[in-house]
């Protein structure tokens, strides 16, 4: 089960490719209540997934309640913690079971490599009778129960033994290297890509052109309250916006900036614009697309760290001439 407010390739994977494996997904809305997300349990639910800030709606999970919600069904809590990276949000400490990171993004932070961790708090019941695939013998390991044998690891043993060997999901060494390189910068980064967004999100709110703002940190968001709770030390780099006028006016509006560039990547040092309906969510139908906070003239920025004025009167000319 997931919240419905999904970075678009996520939305695949969950809705396509492992529907093909025989895995579905039940989607619900990030505004469902609790009774309605109870109801949306199935006997055979396995976890549920959240995004800790929604890629591009920017909404923040309420993840202490989605985690009481999971547990209450006897699953883990799942988060993608990619948009707020451990320096503003450390979702396990909020109830989470397993956190998850495209390292892709703000960790790396310089748009070099591709990696993903698995964090694993170690503290989750597999088991309750749910998951026989941790508890129960594994022939291809001589009987061996990884619940059993490794306890709190049982999970993070399975994922590195079988489905990294399995499926290939194994970081490269030099990407290794670069990851752990960026992550050294992290906390700077983070604190200058915050500060910059927020900057920018109140510029772009008084600007005449431009019709709405989200970021997690201004007061009109429909999760203010769940930011000050889970990101208190600053919002992260990602606003979403909307100009006024048909999706052609965006359009100039991007093929007119000169700093920003029009790129699919998210969270690096560098400012990047895209329009997620054409770009990372195009595979999903107008119906999914409304589903997950798509509009029309919604454009994805991803503040760098450049310095702010350098930022801004990039936006402005852009939006202006
Ligand atoms: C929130 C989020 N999760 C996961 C991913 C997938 O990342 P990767 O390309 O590193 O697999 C992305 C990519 O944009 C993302 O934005």
């Amino acid at each position: 089960m997931a919240f419905h407010n999904l970075y678009g390739g996520t939305y695949t994977l969950l809705t396509s490719t492992l529907k093909k494996f025989g895995i579905e997904t039940t989607l619900i809305p990030l505004t469902a209540d609790d009774e309605e997300v109870r109801r949306a349990f199935r006997p055979n639910t396995k976890l549920l997934f959240g995004e800790t800030i929604g890629n591009p709606g920017v909404e923040v999970l309420d993840i202490q309640r989605a985690a009481s919600l999971a547990h209450e069904a006897g699953v883990p809590l799942f988060v993608d913690n990619t948009f707020a990276t451990p320096y503003l949000c450390r979702p396990i400490e909020h109830g989470a079971d397993i956190v998850i990171h495209s390292a892709t993004k703000y960790l790396d932070g310089h748009a070099t490599s591709l990696g993903g961790f698995i964090v694993d708090s170690g503290r989750f019941n597999w088991e309750n009778g749910k998951f026989p695939h941790l508890t129960e013998e594994d022939p291809n390991y001589h009987g061996l129960s990884y619940t059993r044998a490794f306890g709190a690891k049982a999970f993070a043993v399975k994922a590195r033994a079988v489905f990294l060997r399995d499926f290939g999901t194994t970081l490269s060494p030099f990407n290794a290297f670069l990851i752990n390189l960026g992550t050294e910068t992290l906390h700077l980064r983070m604190q200058r890509h915050s500060e910059n967004a927020l900057a920018i999100a109140k510029a772009l709110q008084k600007n005449p052109q431009v019709e709405w703002v989200r970021y997690p940190l201004l007061p009109e968001s429909s999760t203010y309250e769940l930011t000050q709770k889970y990101l208190p030390l600053g919002g992260s780099g990602i606003i979403s916006f909307g100009i006024k006028g048909n999706w052609q006016v965006s359009k100039e509006f991007i093929n007119k900036l000169q700093l920003a560039s029009l790129v699919v990547h998210v969270g690096d040092l560098r400012t990047h614009v895209l329009h997620p309906a054409s770009m990372t969510h195009r595979q999903l139908s107008v119906e999914a697309q409304k589903k997950a906070g798509i509009l029309e003239n919604m454009i994805r920025l991803s503040v760098g760290i450049e310095n702010v004025t350098d930022i801004l009167k990039d936006l402005e000319q852009a939006l202006h001439t």
